[in-house]
């Protein structure tokens, strides 16, 4: 169901995404009388809005691949309470691909060997304060080739609602050749191939009664910001694969600009999971990445291995001030100001009025900023500003447009600006 605003008034009506349900509260008449509405409530309407702010949590996939088992899933819970990581708002544990096993004989998925047994895993994490994600994709066959949904949705949302899973990742796959078989050159029908197959998981959620996160994944095809909302998304993948590396990080973080529309409360453009602490990213990159994350409303789902986390990587995944950005409760997506080779000025809006302004510097020398100005007024911003550099932890009192500093190679410098 796509939202629809024609015909609506202001005050009049509520358009509500709850748990992943839009629900049309009421419907308008002519003489502007409020109507009971047709809508796709369902008992999910007394709960409150799902993914209110971009999910926090951690998954699987970016460290441990294919060789993920409960233990590493046991383990990372223990550890997001230790470090502090699910006090600063990390409660997503979301299990990745390969967790799988067959069908029995009445069609229910069963998980694998290094999943034995996925309820009392999910009652675990819940014991710790946590929720528990899975994943699995509208195909016959995942990604890494373990057996899928195709013809099971209803039965699998169900199984998971019966595990306690929380939130789960929907990727496209090999649903992408049951879309080419079927609809051969035919683009558009492809698409709504696509389309009806996340629409027909989002009911099979919906069914069970169960808040869960629904995570689409199909790389940013066909403009899924347009209409990921209306199949129920509370999140999309906007890009291909992260890696962990600053090249294919930094690409895809700059290459959201122009998105920021499609974001709000309940529904969140997803660059893909972090990398801080993974592969080779330095302290500087590290730094880049969950700023620019940060900064775009991005769901903060930490992809590193918490048995070997540093302080360093500590102490940035949990940066309480950058959390508090990227979570706003207005909800908006920054933009890009300004960009000038490898220097790009970003500024997202915040409850209450001030704003974050991050300065990347994506080049490979520190940049000084030379003849750079912080183009406060594209900001909505004018004379002097009274500013906080969160890196730093350093109020830096009154400044105005003309102020500079030095911006490390691959490196950020973050104000919140009032
Ligand atoms: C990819 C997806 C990754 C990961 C992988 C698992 O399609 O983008 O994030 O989920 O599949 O096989």
């Amino acid at each position: 169901m796509r939202v629809r605003r024609q015909g609506l008034q202001a005050g009049c009506v509520v358009l509500w995404v709850i748990g992943s349900v839009v629900v049309a509260g009421a419907k308008v008449t002519q003489s502007g009388k409020a109507v009971a509405a047709k809508s796709t409530r369902s008992a999910a309407t007394s709960r409150s809005l799902v993914a209110a702010t971009p999910p926090m949590g951690w998954n699987s996939w970016n460290f441990f691949a294919g060789k993920v088992t409960d233990k590493d899933i046991r383990d990372t819970a223990d550890l997001l309470v230790s470090t502090g990581m699910r006090d600063a708002g990390y409660v997503y544990v979301n299990i990745d691909d390969t967790w799988e096993g067959k069908r029995d004989a009445t069609g229910k998925i069963q998980s694998n060997e290094k999943f034995p047994d996925m309820k009392a895993l999910a009652n675990y994490v819940h014991s710790k304060g946590l929720k528990l994600g899975i994943y699995s994709s509208p195909g016959a066959k995942t990604c890494a080739g373990y057996e899928a949904s195709l013809g099971h949705e209803g039965q699998d949302a169900a199984t998971y609602a019966e595990w306690g899973i929380d939130y789960l990742k929907y990727d496209l796959c090999s649903y992408g050749g049951v879309m080419h078989q079927q609809a051969p050159n035919d683009v558009p029908a492809q698409n709504k191939m696509m389309r009806d197959a996340y629409e027909l998981m989002h009911q099979a959620i919906l069914k069970t009664g169960r808040p869960m996160v629904y995570s689409l994944c199909q790389y940013g095809d066909d403009s899924v910001w347009d209409w990921g909302p209306s199949v129920g998304a509370n999140l999309w993948r906007t890009t291909g694969d992260i890696s962990a590396n600053f090249d294919r990080m930094s690409l895809i973080g700059r290459s959201q600009a122009g998105l920021e529309k499609f974001a709000a409360p309940g529904h969140w453009n997803d660059p893909d999971m972090l990398e801080v602490g993974n592969g080779r990213l330095n302290h500087d990159e590290n730094v880049t990445h969950m700023t620019l994350w940060a900064m775009l409303a991005a769901p903060l789902i930490a992809g590193n291995n918490l048995t070997q986390m540093t302080p360093d990587v500590a102490a940035i995944l949990m940066n309480k001030e950058v959390i508090a950005i990227d979570q706003d409760a207005l909800g908006k997506q920054g933009s890009r100001i300004y960009a000038e080779g490898p220097v790009e000025i970003w500024a997202k809006p915040l409850k209450g009025g001030a704003k974050a302004v991050a300065i990347f510097n994506f080049g490979e020398t520190a940049s000084e900023m030379r003849g750079i100005r912080l183009h406060l007024k594209e900001m909505g911003l004018s004379g002097l500003v009274t500013a906080r550099d969160v890196w730093a932890a350093k109020d830096l009192g009154k400044i105005g447009d003309t102020w500079r500093t030095t911006v490390p190679r691959h490196g950020v410098v973050l104000l919140v600006v009032r």
